[in-house]
């Protein structure tokens, strides 16, 4: 299955993506690399012929249309977000606060 993914540069983006590749399906990446992303998570699939790198921010239409006209996925994850949940740990001074401000 041809997977297209979004955020897969962040967090639990790279982990899926990781898991799908060694799953055996193909995995187009969208991701626009903001602050949150490292792409050193997926530095182990970066080469791999499954695997698709596009960096694009999905909040651009016409881009996004390019990147499925190109890729054709059979299905999309949605993980692309501003969540960053470590940062908003840093950012806010306790768990509490956190979870119920
Ligand atoms: N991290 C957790 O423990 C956790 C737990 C449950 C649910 N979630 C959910 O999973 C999703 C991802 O969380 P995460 O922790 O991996 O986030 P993250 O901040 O680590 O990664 C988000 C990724 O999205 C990318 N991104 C942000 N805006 C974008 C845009 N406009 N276009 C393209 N890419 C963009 C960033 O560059 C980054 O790589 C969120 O919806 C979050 O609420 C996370």
């Amino acid at each position: 299955m041809k997977i297209l993914l979004t955020g897969g540069a962040g967090f639990i983006g790279s982990a899926v993506v990781r898991l799908a590749i060694a799953r055996g399906h193909h995995v187009v990446n969208v991701d626009a690399l903001t602050y949150a992303a490292c792409l050193d998570n997926v530095a182990s699939v970066a080469e791999h012929p499954n695997y698709v790198f596009e960096q694009v921010d999905i909040r651009d239409c016409a881009a996004l249309d390019g990147v499925f006209a190109k890729h054709t996925p059979d299905a999309v994850m949605h993980l692309a977000a501003e969540s960053h949940v470590d940062l908003s740990g840093i950012l806010r001074s306790t768990p509490r606060t956190m979870f119920f401000s």
